[in-house]
């Protein structure tokens, strides 16, 4: 007998709609005989907690970045440990969304290779570490896309500078009589520089099945690639990366997760994971890798929504038959 699946959709009206990917790709897996119930719910409205209650698993896409995404944290956060109800995606997939420092956390204690980071909450060490760091640095605001928050440094004037930005004083009345450094309230992030990329590779993956790969070209005359919008479909993407990413977020219990990698001659570096990406891009790739059971990968050629393999890994995921 099968259980019964009542899947909400938390409905969002953006630009990009992914809802209406998601409702085509649960439509044909009930034409395909599949029971299950499934209803779009308003998850943004006062009365959310009465909407979603008859349901058990909640499919949804956030279209919020920046320091909005955190409310969805905080939702899903709660959906899980009070409401007892699954969420594509899960928490561990969100909760470091937005955040390099989140992120740089998970990065170092599981030895997922990134670029050297420096990073610290203390005004008196950053400003110790930059009188003997190599240059040039790159900085990095925690929150941020598009390489909008990226800068290079490139040498210890400039990063004092910088420092001094990032760091406020607790009270002005303080500033005015001339605080101590351990008063001085904020963070800094800083990355050794990785050179002779001229494009960062993008792999995003979907569960611990899927995957598409792209390359980014930097914009011109510049080290950054993420917002460049100059996408090379035709470089060959690395199998052994897809392995990879697909390993580490099926280690990590990713539902989605696309992961920027730089080189360091052959040596693979990841800079940064988000879930929130674009899907047209995706869309335009020239297909999708799959994992198999046998631990092959398969290429299936042709042009593919994202929302339509969240929609297949969901019902994986839960053994919706
Ligand atoms: N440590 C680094 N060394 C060299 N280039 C970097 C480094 N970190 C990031 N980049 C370049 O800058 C771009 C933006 O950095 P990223 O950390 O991905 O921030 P964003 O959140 O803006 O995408 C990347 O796509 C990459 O091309
Ligand atoms: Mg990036």
């Amino acid at each position: 007998m099968n259980k019964l699946f009542n899947i909400g959709i938390a409905e969002r009206f953006s630009k990009s709609n992914w809802n209406e990917k998601f409702l085509e790709s649960l439509n044909k897996k009930i034409e395909e005989g599949i029971h299950f119930s499934y209803e779009i719910i308003n998850i943004d409205k006062s009365d959310w907690l009465e909407q979603i209650k008859p349901y058990n698993i909640i499919i949804w896409k956030s279209p919020w970045m920046g320091q909005l995404s955190n409310h969805y944290k905080e939702k899903i956060y709660f959906i899980k440990y009070f409401l007892k109800k699954e969420t594509i995606p899960n928490l561990d997939t969100i909760w470091h969304f937005e955040s390099k420092i989140a992120q740089h956390f998970l990065f170092k204690e599981l030895n997922i290779k990134s670029p050297k980071t420096f990073l610290t909450f203390d005004y008196r060490e950053a400003m110790e570490y930059i009188n003997q760091c190599l240059y040039p640095q790159i900085l990095k605001l925690s929150a941020g896309s598009g390489s909008n928050h990226v800068k290079m440094i490139k040498n210890k004037r400039q990063a004092k500078i910088e420092i001094k930005k990032h760091f406020t004083k607790t009270r002005t009345w303080a500033y005015l009589r001339k605080i101590s450094d351990h008063q001085m309230f904020g963070s800094v992030y800083l990355q050794e520089f990785i050179p002779n990329n001229d494009s960062d590779l993008r792999i995003t993956t979907i569960g611990d099945k899927y995957a598409f790969g792209f390359w980014r070209k930097n914009r011109k005359n510049d080290f950054r690639a993420s917002g460049s919008g100059k996408i090379d479909f035709n470089r060959k993407v690395p199998e052994d990366m897809i392995k990879y990413c697909l390993d580490i977020s099926k280690k990590l219990n990713f539902d989605s997760m696309a992961y920027d990698i730089l080189f360091e001659d052959n040596k693979a570096l990841i800079t940064e994971i988000s879930y929130g990406y674009n899907h047209e891009v995706i869309y335009n790739t020239p297909g999708y890798y799959e994992n198999l059971s046998n631990n092959e990968i398969n290429f299936k050629q042709g042009h593919y929504w994202p929302e339509y393999l969240w929609v297949e890994w969901l019902f994986e995921k839960f053994k919706i038959y």
